[in-house]
């Protein structure tokens, strides 16, 4: 394998014969400004499989077997070259780029679930239902006009918020604003059942999950299906003065249609995440936006120790015949 081994943590193989990643070649790929981040990857795989030969892709010819990839935004031609890969790892909950490849080899693509993710995902959503459901966002704008207005419209009824995605994610999100008392209701492929939370699921029942969100929060997958589903048409199904959070993939909200349902009142502002273009252009129209608050896909960051548990028990149960826990489901799309 043209790749550099785990120097950090050591080179071994086949020192325990009895170990179910005996001689596993495990190669982490990510992109050169992330070094570091794959040597903390490296690190923590390398502790808990010992007995596997862990290594960080150097750009160059893969000459040896890779057995299981670690990757994210893996180079262009590397996925072609891992003809005899058991599996590949995603180090991140969204698969869409990866599955968009045309070289992925045909073995198990596994992602990660939760690993940390959730919590900050909550976080983040709980802090823009306050943001808007306390009126902070008037209160910005009431400032820069050095506007004192006591009166932020305080009412015993918090907004409605509606969870596009009760997923893995989605779920952690609803329940914590559900803990917080805001009345929240989600959105699925499947029907989901969660203590508190009003669902609905598949395309038929959308205009009615939709009617009712006073703040609309996206933690869907960027899937054939759900590319532009926050359209003009989705928007203008919303109630008049409701909010958009996009924390997904900037795909799957048509931005012009947002900024004409922000620029005509319908929608009262949106906390975006990510965007169809990533870094957001300097000479985009959200950077200056009164209603647009724009942060740098920051909204949960993989953490790898709770990663790196996860991918070595998945190893562990691939090895042991068994199915892997996060399997990507490729028609699907997530
Ligand atoms: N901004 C960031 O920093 C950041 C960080 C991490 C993740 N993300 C994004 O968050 C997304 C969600 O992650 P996750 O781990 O929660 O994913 P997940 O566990 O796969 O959950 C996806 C949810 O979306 C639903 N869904 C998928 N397609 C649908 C459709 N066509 N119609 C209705 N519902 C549909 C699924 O329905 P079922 O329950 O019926 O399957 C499921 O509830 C990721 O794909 C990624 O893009 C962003």
């Amino acid at each position: 394998m043209a790749a550099r081994p785990c120097k950090t943590v050591g080179y071994t193989t086949n020192s325990n014969p009895n170990d179910a990643a005996t001689a596993l070649n495990i190669l982490i790929s990510m992109p050169p400004q992330q070094a570091d981040k794959a040597a903390q990857w490296a690190t923590a795989m390398q502790s808990r499989l010992p007995s596997a030969t862990v290594s960080i892709d150097n750009g160059g010819e893969i000459t040896q077997t890779v057995d299981y990839l670690l990757t994210w935004q893996p180079r262009a031609d590397l996925l072609s070259q891992l003809t005899h890969a058991r599996a590949l790892f995603t180090a991140s909950a969204g698969v869409d780029a990866l599955l968009h490849d045309p070289n992925l080899p045909a073995c198990p693509v596994i992602r990660l679930r939760d690993a940390g993710m959730g919590e900050q995902m909550a976080d983040y959503a709980l802090y823009a239902c306050l943001h808007y459901a306390r009126g902070f966002d008037r209160m910005r704008a009431e400032q820069t006009r050095s506007q004192w207005t006591p009166s932020a419209g305080a009412t015993s009824r918090k907004p409605t918020a509606g969870v596009l995605g009760l997923g893995t994610l989605g779920c952690v999100v609803a329940k914590a604003l559900v803990a917080h008392r805001f009345p929240v209701r989600g959105w699925s492929r499947r029907q989901r059942e969660l203590d508190g939370v009003l669902s609905f699921a598949g395309s038929e029942q959308l205009p009615d999950f939709l009617a009712a969100c006073d703040i609309l929060i996206c933690l869907l997958p960027l899937t054939p299906d759900t590319h532009h589903l926050m359209n003009a048409n989705a928007f203008a199904q919303l109630p008049s003065g409701a909010c958009v959070v996009n924390l997904a993939r900037g795909d799957i909200l048509v931005e012009a249609d947002l900024l004409a349902a922000l620029d005509s009142g319908h929608l009262r502002g949106a906390m975006l995440d990510v965007f169809a273009e990533e870094p957001l252009p300097s000479s985009h129209p959200f950077w200056h936006h009164p209603s647009v608050t724009v942060t740098p896909h920051i909204a949960a960051e993989t953490l790898v120790e709770p990663g790196a548990d996860q991918i070595a028990r998945n190893i562990e149960r691939l090895e042991q015949g068994k199915p892997a826990i996060g399997c990507v489901d490729r028609t699907a799309g997530y």
